[in-house]
Parts: C-alpha cells; sequence; structure tokens
C-alpha cells in the first residue's frame, strides 16, 4: 500500500529520506515554539497593558483620586501609552474591527475580556505601528494608543525565517550531493540495459560510493568477458565459412567437368545454394567486426546500392547531401539487406530517406505480404524465417535481418518493424542518430 505512494527513483527516495526528518523536526519546532513561547508572551504582554489601562480606569472613577488623573495621565504617556484620551459623549464604535485570521487579534480579544470589565473595543488594522483601545465608561469613551510593540512580539517572523532559510539551504545543498551520488546508479542502470540490447556502449569511468564503485568495475568485467565470448564465436563461424569456401569451389569445378548430360544439376544447385549460405555467415561475422567510423554522403551510397539492384521496381527518396556518421559498409549492408528482403517477398521497394532533428531514418516499404504482428520481433533473430522451407529455393538463410539489427546497434541506432500503412506490405524503418 505504502509503496504506491513511494517515490520509483532512487533520487526522489533518498531526497524523501532527508526531507522527512527536516519537516518533522520543523513542525515539532514550530508546535513548541508558538505554544510555549509566542502565545504565552503574547499573552503577557497583551496582559500588563491591560493592567495599566485598569489601573487608568480606577483613577478616572475614583472621585477622589480623579483630581490627578492628569497627572497620572502624563506619567503614562511619557512612557507605557503614547495617548490617552477622554472623547465625551461618544459610544464605541459600532462595528467589530477584530480580524478573525489573525492570531494576534484573537488572543488580545481573550486577553481584553478577561481583564477588563468595561465595554471595550479595539482596532489593531487602522494604524501600522499603534493599536487603538477605546473603553465605554458612561457617557464617555476612554481612547488608548498603544505602541504595537508593546502588545506583540514581534520574534515569529524572524523565527520563522530562521528556520526556513537554513533548512532550504540544507536542502539545496543536499539535493547538489544527492544528485552526484546518484548519476553513476543511473549511467549504469543505463548502460545495462543498453548492453542487454546488444547496443555499443562505451567504458565506464568508476565513481561515486565504494559500493557502486564496485558495481560499475564488475559490470565492466562482465562486458569484456560477453564481448570476449562473442567474438570468439563469430570468429569460429567465419573461420568454418572461409575453409569451407575452397573445397566448395573445388566441388563445383569438378561437377562442372563431370555434368556433362546434366544429370548432376541438382547437386550444382545446392553447392551454389551453400556458396551463398557461406557468404552469408562471412557477412554475418563480419557485420560484428569493429572498424572506425566516418562521415560519408549517405545521399550517394543510397543512389549507389540502388543502382547496382538495377530493378525499375524500386523507387528512391533522398533528399541531396545527407550526411552520416558511421561504418560505411556496414550501413551499405543494411540497406541492401532491407532492399533484398522486399525485392525477394514483394517484388518491389519504396525507399525514403528522412533527417529529423537528431537522427536520420531510412526506411524501405513494400507492399508484400507483410509479417504477421506476433512475429515481427522473431523474424530479427539469427536463422529465423516465416516459411522455413524456403532455404532450399532461393538462398534464404535467415541472417539478413539479424545482421541489420547487430549493424543498426552497433551505431547506436534503432530497427522498428511496421505494417506499412499505405498497403498491407511491411515498413522496416532505421533511425541512425545524427
Ligand atoms: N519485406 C518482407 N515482407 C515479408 N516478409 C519478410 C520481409 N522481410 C523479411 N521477411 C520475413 O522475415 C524473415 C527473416 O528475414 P531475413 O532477411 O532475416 O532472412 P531471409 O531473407 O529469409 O534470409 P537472408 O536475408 O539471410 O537471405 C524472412 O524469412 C521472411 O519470412
Ligand atoms: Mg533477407
Amino acid at each position: 500500500m505504502i509503496k504506491k505512494f513511494l517515490p520509483k527513483t532512487i533520487f526522489f527516495r533518498y531526497l524523501l529520506i532527508i526531507i522527512a526528518p527536516i519537516l518533522l523536526l520543523q513542525i515539532i519546532l514550530t508546535i513548541v515554539f508558538f505554544d510555549s513561547l509566542w502565545i504565552k508572551t503574547n499573552k503577557g504582554l497583551t496582559k500588563s497593558v491591560a493592567a495599566e489601562i485598569n489601573a487608568i480606569i480606577e483613577v478616572y472613577n475614583d472621585k477622589t483620586a480623579n483630581k490627578n488623573f492628569e497627572f497620572v495621565k502624563n506619567l503614562f504617556e511619557l512612557s507605557l501609552i503614547q495617548e490617552i484620551n477622554i472623547l465625551k459623549d461618544q459610544s464605541l464604535p459600532f462595528y467589530d474591527s477584530t480580524f478573525v485570521y489573525s492570531l494576534y487579534d484573537q488572543l488580545m480579544d481573550e486577553e481584553l475580556a478577561k481583564e477588563i470589565k468595561f465595554p471595550y473595543w479595539y482596532n489593531t488594522r487602522a494604524n501600522k505601528d499603534y493599536v487603538d483601545i477605546r473603553i465605554q465608561i458612561n457617557k464617555n469613551v476612554l481612547q488608548f494608543i498603544v505602541h504595537k510593540s508593546r502588545v506583540r512580539n514581534s520574534s515569529a517572523r524572524i523565527f520563522i525565517l530562521w528556520i526556513t532559510i537554513p533548512s532550504i539551504l540544507l536542502l539545496m545543498i543536499s539535493i547538489l550531493f544527492l544528485r552526484n551520488q546518484v548519476r553513476p546508479f543511473s549511467i549504469l542502470a543505463d548502460s545495462a540495459e543498453k548492453f542487454g540490447k546488444g547496443q555499443y556502449v562505451p567504458e565506464l569511468k568508476p565513481s561515486g560510493a565504494v559500493e557502486v564503485r564496485k558495481a560499475i568495475i564488475e559490470f565492466e568485467k562482465m562486458k569484456r568477458r560477453i564481448l570476449r565470448h562473442i567474438s570468439q564465436r563469430t570468429a569460429m563461424l567465419s573461420g568454418i565459412s572461409h575453409d569451407l569456401k575452397t573445397p566448395l569451389t573445388r566441388l563445383k569445378l569438378q561437377i562442372e567437368i563431370m555434368n556433362k548430360n546434366h544429370s548432376l544439376d541438382k547437386i550444382k544447385d545446392d553447392v551454389i545454394e551453400m556458396e551463398k549460405m557461406i557468404a552469408e555467415y562471412l557477412d554475418y561475422s563480419s557485420s560484428q567486426e569493429v572498424g572506425a567510423s566516418s562521415k560519408f554522403d549517405l545521399s550517394n551510397l543510397m543512389t549507389e546500392i540502388v543502382h547496382k539492384f538495377n530493378n525499375k521496381n524500386i523507387t528512391l527518396k533522398c533528399p541531396d547531401k545527407i550526411y552520416l556518421t558511421g561504418k560505411k559498409q556496414l550501413v551499405k549492408r543494411c540497406v541492401y539487406n532491407l532492399i533484398d528482403n522486399a525485392i525477394k517477398y514483394a517484388g518491389n521497394a519504396n525507399v525514403i530517406v528522412k533527417k529529423g532533428t537528431n537522427d536520420i531514418s531510412i526506411i524501405v516499404e513494400d507492399d508484400g505480404p507483410g509479417v504477421p504482428d506476433h512475429e515481427k520481433d522473431r523474424i530479427l533473430r539469427p536463422f529465423y524465417k516465416l516459411d522455413k522451407s524456403r532455404t532450399m529455393v532461393d538462398g534464404s538463410v535467415g541472417l539478413g535481418l539479424s545482421i541489420v539489427q547487430d549493424i543498426i546497434n552497433s551505431h547506436g541506432g534503432k530497427i522498428k518493424i511496421n505494417d506499412n500503412p499505405k498497403n498491407k506490405g511491411l515498413k522496416v524503418t532505421l533511425s541512425f542518430p545524427d
């Protein structure tokens, strides 16, 4: 249940681990501060002002002491209360000026109600610096103008500033550090994902905490072992294919000599078939070799490939002077295999080259029988063919698309196999990073 609400990425999880205690601490501190310090001091302040007001009312009401009222008033006005006025024949303003959302006003109201026995009215908003407190005594109103600092404790704002600014600063620092700590994790995860898909992954430099470094070092070791294994396998495949070439050529020659009455035609076809297959194996192993990349004119290469097919059912749409960085021979092999498939299975091919914002795509589409959805992934596997019996007929080995996939992966690109939306055939899209 709680998993649903937890952040998914390691970065936000770590952040939560840092934020949660800070927030909790702040909440506790604020509650303690507000209750024990802020509210109590505010109440105390109002209480003392109310006591002074009570003393003045006492003098004002007392017949004998009243003679000294002016004296007492001046005494208070000197230091404690800014101004004391007697508003003759007046009553309290009829509207209530208590601001419900202000905690200050609430506290003041509470304390004045407790301390002052006469009807009172006050306004904390009319003046920026002063509070206006009025008391109704018989027909007159006593007005007290009190400086706000006498009823308010201004430390709340400072306290909040002190508690929020350092925690925001701390958070920013921890986000910075966290990002550096988390980066190696995501790089490792991305590289593992890419490597798993057979794409080229540059060597990772160990960085971060000891455990992450160790994981990166071990990943690199594993990667090297797998690559060595793959290259041994392809070397073996190409070795065998290469070795078979010579005896096959000899065989072909001998059949040629002996085949006077065409009785060996079938064997001859088989040998030719085997030759084709071996040529493909060699192609497959060479597609995995690493060579240097260069920048070349793709439009030239495309025209050259299409020209080589010499088939009027192939159309090419390619912008002029479009440059691609990669291994030219391998890209040529890719495009060749795709057009070869389209011609073989559909009899025609539509080739389109497009330049995107950060990629170049080569699309080969046809209007042939297409490939059912559940087979679209499988046809990329080595030796996988939809029609298993075809091998003997046309030299189809099932390596064409695997070669394409290997090459495109080693270029950091992608291959997509879709239905051709225009007509029911197949649409293969290669996209190379630009
Ligand atoms: N354009 C296409 N239309 C219909 N089916 C296709 C098309 N391209 C490929 N396929 C199917 O995918 C399978 C695998 O293709 P792939 O190019 O890998 O091998 P292949 O063409 O059979 O042999 P190879 O290319 O090695 O001579 C093919 O056997 C075919 O069934
Ligand atoms: Mg093919």
